[in-house]
């Protein structure tokens, strides 16, 4: 194997860089393969804009958010948006695509991405691409690894703000209604909401009764709390409702965007017991800034997988953290089904030690 690319898709998320570093460090020190980097993700791909990776487009980048290729959500090959008299359209151009890698010579791909770009290099590996995959997202949301590289950095920056606003809130006396990212999984609020001393944290994967909220609100009064902090994933929803679709993203193989929950909780909290309430939205903060150490470290050893997976030929592999394990499985079964938060999972068990309500 002589040339390979590497492209980042989907929403961005900290340690992109570091996996890119990684792979092009790689690929030169124990192969000799040369890398290309595609631009903003599978639109690259198919616009046939792509630059070579040295060792020094990859020097200094280990700490840096975001991804030095760019990245872009919208660009699906086999629905790719194509304007014709000012009309958007949508086309098939996935042949093009594979086209641009054999006339570049590139022998295999790693795609580094959550479940929107998987299921798009699956497709690919279909029509016959050598693909490996890299599993990215804050979400931690994909099955068959125990955890994405950027899910720590978003919990560390979730973290980081509802100690913030924790503070305010006590001086105010005031609910303070936290809502973090995740899509359909309550990692990210779980994980920071238990961080963070969260009095009552909603997941999607246990629905909410509002009542139970207040009375957990209007206890803690009773008890001298004159303040409360509740995170809510922006995937929650009430036992006898939906979720809070904020916009849909037309082309995006992920079309739907979630918000809006925090605020009508908020809403009803502030009629329903007196107590003055806001809501702070955390939104792409959570995605952005330097990789803590520890997704430093996966996204290296990830990077650096990804580049022996394809020298071995374990073509439409993910690789993957099994405990302290790095491994890989079928990006197939990896896209099978979301890995949403199991009810009996320890840190649910612990928080409601600890007293935390999950409004349930
Ligand atoms: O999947 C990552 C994520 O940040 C989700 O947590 C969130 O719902 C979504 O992307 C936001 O997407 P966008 O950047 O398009 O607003």
């Amino acid at each position: 194997m002589k040339k390979i690319a590497v492209l980042t898709a989907g929403g961005d998320c900290p340690g992109l860089n570091a996996v890119l570093r990684a792979v092009v460090k790689t690929a030169i020190n124990d192969y000799g393969i040369s890398v290309l980097g595609i631009k903003d993700g599978y639109w690259g791909l198919v616009e046939n804009e792509m630059q070579h990776l040295s060792f020094e487009k990859v020097s200094g980048i280990l700490t840096l958010g975001g991804t030095i290729l760019g990245t872009s959500n919208k660009a699906d090959p086999f629905r790719f948006p194509v304007k014709k008299k000012g009309k958007i359209t949508y086309e098939d151009l996935s042949d093009k695509a594979i086209e641009n890698c054999r006339k570049r010579g590139i022998e295999a791909l790693i795609c580094i991405g959550g479940d929107g770009t998987l299921t798009v290099a699956n497709k690919l590996i279909q029509k016959g691409l050598k693909i490996v995959g890299v599993p990215k997202t804050i979400d931690n949301d994909l099955s068959g690894t125990d955890v994405t590289f950027g899910f720590d950095t978003a919990v560390a920056n979730a973290t980081e703000a509802i100690d913030k606003i924790h503070t305010t809130a006590m001086s105010h006396h005031r609910v303070l209604v936290i809502e973090t990212m995740g899509r359909y999984a309550g990692w990210i609020a779980l994980t920071s909401g238990v961080a963070g001393g969260g009095d009552i944290i909603l997941i999607p994967e246990i629905p909410y009764d509002i009542k139970k909220i207040c009375e957990r609100v209007k206890e803690r009064g009773r008890r001298g709390k004159r303040f409360s902090i509740i995170i809510v994933a922006e995937g929650a929803r009430p036992k006898d409702g939906d979720i809070v679709v904020s916009r849909i993203v037309e082309g995006s193989p992920e079309p739907i965007r979630l918000g809006g929950i925090g605020q009508k909780i908020g809403q009803e909290i502030e009629k329903r017991t007196g107590i003055e309430t806001r809501v702070a939205v955390l939104g792409h903060l959570q995605r952005g800034g330097t990789p803590t150490a520890f997704d430093r470290i996966l996204a290296t050893r990830y990077g650096t997988h990804s580049v022996h997976l394809l020298k071995q030929g374990k073509f439409g592999h993910m690789v993957a953290l099994k405990g302290q394990r790095i491994t890989s499985i079928p990006i197939s079964q990896a896209i099978k089904k979301l890995k949403l938060v199991p009810l009996n999972h320890p840190l649910i068990q612990a928080a409601r030690s600890v007293g935390t309500s999950f409004g349930d």
